[in-house]
């Protein structure tokens, strides 16, 4: 399948790293290809894309053609869908051209008659991204929502939690699929287990605070996630014991809110962390680790395979390693 995403814009290194670390959660996945990349437009082929678990994409196709002529594209277009379509269009860059819905749906028509075009309850809708003098066109997917899981919409939220979109990103850099054992050892409010439950991982979390576990749970009811009561529970996760076990850990490590004041604390706690997570980890698999930006902290015997910022504010840029037990 040749896939076509238009990566969001709300990260530089990000989406495509999201992108790339949904590609690698799949074994079918090992003759994937580049197609065309530039800029925001990322076009490839491989056996398995889930469309639903991606969550850095403003717009996600299944890719078709492009080229610089119209009427090529079209054709391409027209070869490949049937039944009833309709033609959405979205500038790249500042050149608009209003009409290029209406013609673009002329042309596919025109080199298959048996299409209809209709604006509503139709089969295809056809994306055409275009630029002044290139034009982009694929198969439109549907994409997840995330209204409903943003902070203020969940039955408990803190402050310090993370929205929904950067929380599903994390867990889709860690390469784990449907099934895997996925650990978030400082779960707070529980933003990265309810991405992993939703897109069918076996989540277990921990949180020194009893508050933010009774929170947690009502959050991973709310949302329909489930869980054994053995997997969500109060502790120290600096004491958890157990070796090799876990497909991945996500998590989002204390920033020194309240009881770690100064970055030195912070940093004794990060490095204890990483011994702890190391043993937890299975050999081979991923840690994705979310911290406050400025405190430094030693990757034991990770590897660091990519790192990111995201600035939340003036105050507070977090910085995201992908760490591999090899
Ligand atoms: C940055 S918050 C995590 C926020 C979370 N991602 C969310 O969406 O709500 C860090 C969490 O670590 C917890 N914590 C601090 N020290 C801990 C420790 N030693 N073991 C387990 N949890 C701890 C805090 O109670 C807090 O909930």
């Amino acid at each position: 399948m040749n896939i076509l995403l238009y990566l969001s814009g709300d990260n530089i290194t990000l989406p495509k790293a999201e992108a790339n670390g949904l590609i690698e959660s799949y074994t079918e996945n090992k003759n994937f290809s580049k197609i065309y990349e530039k800029g925001r437009l990322y076009i490839f082929s491989c056996e398995k894309f889930p469309f639903e678990r991606m969550s850095m994409a403003k717009i996600m196709c299944e890719f078709i053609a492009h080229g610089e002529n119209l009427e090529d594209v079209a054709k391409k277009v027209a070869a490949r869908i049937s039944g009833t379509f309709r033609v959405t269009s979205y500038a790249i860059g500042n050149f608009k051209d209003p009409a290029l819905e209406q013609r673009f749906g002329e042309m596919i028509k025109k080199h298959n008659e048996k299409l209809t075009v209709k604006l509503k309850n139709y089969e295809n809708e056809v994306m055409c991204l275009y630029s002044e003098n290139s034009y982009v066109s694929g198969i439109n997917k549907n994409r997840e929502n995330f209204i409903q899981r943003m902070p203020l919409n969940r039955p408990f939220t803190v402050p310090v939690t993370m929205h929904p979109k950067l929380a599903r990103t994390l867990v889709n850099l860690a390469r784990v699929k449907e099934g895997a054992q996925i650990l978030d050892p400082f779960c707070g409010s529980g933003a990265i287990l309810v991405e992993a439950g939703l897109m069918g991982m076996k989540i277990f979390g921990k949180d020194i605070s009893e508050y933010m576990i009774k929170g947690c749970i009502k959050n991973l009811d709310f949302y329909g996630v489930h869980y054994g009561a053995e997997n969500l529970k109060v502790g120290d996760a600096l004491k958890m014991k157990k070796k090799d076990f876990f497909d991945a850990i996500v998590t989002d490590l204390p920033y020194g809110r309240s009881s770690f004041t100064t970055n030195k604390n912070l940093t004794q706690l990060y490095d204890k962390f990483m011994i702890t997570a190391y043993n937890l980890l299975k050999e081979g698999k991923f840690a994705i680790i979310v911290s406050k930006d400025g405190v430094d902290y030693d990757f034991y015997k990770f590897k660091l395979v990519e790192e990111h910022m995201v600035r939340v504010h003036s105050g507070l840029t977090r910085r995201i390693c992908v760490l591999k037990k090899e």
